[in-house]
């Protein structure tokens, strides 16, 4: 693995916290990967060894943490968590045509779509049979709730692709959908673990929430603005496969008529040219259309930050506390 890409706990303090658990979820994946089908194995593992940052299954241990949890299922929520995102990841470049995924190419080029789309599936299940095996039907209602409305979120994506006339509300609810809700609740199964009240449980899932939509809005930040070789995806792959995320929605809102043009003109294009995507780039940069996205990205952040109060005093809650901050500053 390249280091630029390496797991974010090597980086950050709220990481720091989470090494120890995020070492033995690690060791968890491999014993999970057996399958006596070698194929399964083989997927397996490519994508659980390809440097994601393991933000959601550190999400888990933190909030476990935070809320005094003393026992060891913490380490397979973050492993079930870590299946349903993987899973997630591997049908979304499938439907998004994607050419780069950590680095590397997405399991659809290496193995076609059609087993990519199986094995999304075998991971899915993988995590439902997991979260059964915990013994707590809340922590399954949780979980497939997440996943259920991921989904929706994915398919209302695709159904709006293409569409400029997407206004700010949609982008919300599917960003809400698609992304938030596995930050969600990721927090508030860690929080159903620890059996704490229906009060905490809701400002864990709220503060998952408003990290996950501060992600996202990185995420559509980062395929305009990051450095390609950081990213390990493709810069303007939002742009070419007709995605309308913020900072489009923001320049068709408020850009001059020439500069909403030249970003229509490369709406859906797969074929887009590197100057047409900088110069939708460049009028980005003159109508504020990416600092409006990282302000409003801030905003949940902080918003984040506050649903914490109803917690304990920890270095696990200052730990979480920083997690909004380390989403909103990331370059990949
Ligand atoms: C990518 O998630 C998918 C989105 C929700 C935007 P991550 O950026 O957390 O992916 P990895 O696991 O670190 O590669
Ligand atoms: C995907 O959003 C969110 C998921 C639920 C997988 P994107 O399509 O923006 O994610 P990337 O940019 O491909 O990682
Ligand atoms: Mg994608
Ligand atoms: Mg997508
Ligand atoms: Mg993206």
């Amino acid at each position: 693995m390249e280091t630029h890409r390496q797991p974010v706990h090597t980086q950050t303090a709220a990481y720091h916290l989470a090494k120890d658990r995020l070492e033995l979820i690690e060791a968890r994946f491999r014993e999970l990967q057996s399958s006596d089908i070698p194929l399964v194995q083989d997927v397996a593992t490519y994508l659980l060894g390809n440097g994601g940052k393991r933000l959601r299954p550190a999400l888990v241990a933190l909030c476990a943490q935070a809320c005094g949890y003393e026992g060891d299922d913490d380490i397979e929520l973050g492993v079930i968590v870590e299946f349903i995102h993987t899973a997630s990841l591997v049908h979304d470049d499938i439907v998004d045509d994607a050419v780069t995924r950590r680095g590397n190419e997405p399991a659809n080029r290496v193995w076609g779509n059609q087993l990519a789309v199986l094995f999304g599936d075998f991971l899915y299940a993988r995590s439902l049979a997991l979260s059964v095996s915990l013994g707590k039907l809340r922590l399954v209602e949780v979980l497939t709730e997440a996943t259920s409305r991921l989904v929706e979120g994915e398919m209302l994506d695709v159904l709006h692709n293409g569409n400029a006339e997407l206004g700010l509300d949609t982008y919300m609810d599917i960003i809400d959908r698609k992304t938030a809700s596995l930050f969600a609740g990721c927090a508030q199964a860690a929080g159903v673990l620890a059996e704490v009240s229906s009060e905490q449980e809701a400002a864990l899932a709220t503060f998952g929430h408003d990290i996950g939509i501060a992600f996202q809005l990185i995420d559509d930040l980062l395929d305009y603005a990051a450095d390609p070789d950081r990213l390990g995806k493709q810069v303007g792959a939002d742009l070419r496969e007709g995605k309308m995320t913020y900072p489009l929605i923001h320049l068709l809102e408020n850009g001059s008529a020439e500069q909403r043009a030249a970003a229509m003109a490369c709406l859906g294009d797969a074929d887009a040219t590197q100057t047409g995507l900088e110069s939708v780039l460049e009028a980005m940069r003159a109508t504020g259309s990416l600092d409006a996205t990282r302000e409003a990205a801030a905003r949940y952040a902080e918003q984040a930050r506050t649903a914490l109060s109803v917690l304990p005093p920890t270095p696990a809650r200052d730990a979480l506390g920083e997690l909004p901050q380390f989403v909103v500053n990331r370059g990949h």
